[in-house]
């Protein structure tokens, strides 16, 4: 292998742990995607949805997840194409569920597989959404594994 090849290689190992552990709000947000899409929970990173998923999601505003999230068609528009913009290319972020979520993708069933299933509904926790009470730093983008909040799950992985 010659070595311009190999430096490529080096380059894309070192990059995959950022990624994985990484996921801040991309600077082209628009304002209203932290009030708008952080009033009720985290403002879920847009990368962690394919684009049909975040169209499914900002079609329907008004019958979300149980709740209505409605927006004035402006605001609405702007908020996917952002989120279209930056949203995943890869199968395995494809959400399910009708809107579909995220915390039901391959990606994060894979991440999440070592956290017991009653953990998921600890009074701490209540759903699977809430990342902030497991990752401290989720509010700032940070998924590193020693940020992890909860005592149970800190030297497991
Ligand atoms: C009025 C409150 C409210 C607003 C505003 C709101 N959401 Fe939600 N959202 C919810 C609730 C409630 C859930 C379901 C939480 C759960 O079941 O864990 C949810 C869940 C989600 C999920 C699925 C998370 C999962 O479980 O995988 C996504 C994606 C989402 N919201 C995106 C958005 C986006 C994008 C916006 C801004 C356009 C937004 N939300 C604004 C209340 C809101
Ligand atoms: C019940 C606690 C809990 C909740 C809630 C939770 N996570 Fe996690 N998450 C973990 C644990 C524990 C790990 C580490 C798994 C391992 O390394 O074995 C993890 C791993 C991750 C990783 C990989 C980090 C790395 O170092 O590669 C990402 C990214 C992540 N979670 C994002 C999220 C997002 C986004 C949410 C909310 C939509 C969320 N998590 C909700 C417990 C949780």
């Amino acid at each position: 292998m010659n070595p311009a090849k190999r430096s490529l290689l080096l380059l894309a190992a070192l990059a995959l742990p950022a990624w994985a552990d990484r996921l801040p709000i991309p600077a082209d947000a628009p304002p209203a995607f932290q009030t708008e899409c952080g009033g009720c929970h985290l403002p879920f990173p847009p990368a962690l949805l394919t684009a049909p998923d975040w169209k499914r999601v900002m079609g329907k505003l008004d019958k979300h997840y149980g709740d209505n999230a409605s927006l004035d068609e402006k605001t609405r528009r702007e908020l996917e194409d952002f989120l279209v913009r930056n949203a995943s290319t890869r199968s395995r972020m494809a959400g399910e569920g009708d809107p579909p979520r995220l915390t039901a993708s391959a990606w994060f069933r894979r991440e999440h597989r070592k956290v017991p299933q009653a953990l998921w509904r600890d009074a701490r926790v209540n759903s699977a959404s809430n990342c902030s009470a497991c990752h401290s730093r989720a509010g700032q983008g940070s998924y590193r594994g020693r940020e992890i909040a909860l005592p149970e799950l800190r030297d497991k992985h």
